[in-house]
């Protein structure tokens, strides 16, 4: 006999929009945005914390979203891959990508510019050592390290995200 599990009343603010949610505890930040939300950018790769393809902003932060519930989002802001642009203009960091060809499949790309957006943030894109560095935690399966961190390096010279 299966016992069942009471849902829990989560409130998430994504992109600057708060959705009312009744989630079972055990779900993860990443499949109630991706599921109850509607918001399919954030990617599931690895599912245990290890690729980064998961990765949104929580609070301005970047948080790998498979290892966190939902739960623990309630009342907190989480931005995604969705809620980069602006009045319809890409971020510096979306625009940096498509010029570096930063990306193949483009499955970790949306994990990969939110770590960037922290990145930048955290005042870590000094140099392209401290880029891969501190981009690690993003992996990506078809190798376009190169052009990640050439985007990157490019908007940070220019005075980082807005
Ligand atoms: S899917 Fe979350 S780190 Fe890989
Ligand atoms: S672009 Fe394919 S995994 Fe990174």
């Amino acid at each position: 006999m299966s016992a069942t599990i009471p849902e829990v009343a989560v409130t998430l603010g994504v992109n600057g929009v708060d959705h009312q949610l009744r989630l079972d505890p055990r779900v993860t930040l990443l499949d109630a945005l991706r599921d109850a939300v509607g918001l399919t950018g954030a990617k599931k790769g690895c599912d245990q914390g290890a690729c980064g393809a998961c990765t949104v902003l929580l609070d301005g932060k970047r948080v790998v979203s498979c290892l966190m519930l939902a739960a623990q989002g309630d009342g907190r802001q989480v931005t995604t891959i969705e809620g980069l642009s602006q009045g319809g203009d890409l971020h510096p960091l979306q625009e940096a990508f498509i010029r570096h060809d930063a990306f193949q499949c483009g499955y970790c790309t949306s994990g990969q510019i939110l770590s960037a957006v922290s990145l930048l943030a955290e005042g870590r894109a000094g140099s392209d050592e401290e880029i891969r560095e501190f981009m690690s935690g993003n992996l990506c399966r078809c190798g376009a390290y190169p052009n990640i961190v050439a985007a990157i390096r490019e908007v940070a010279e220019a005075g980082g995200s807005r």
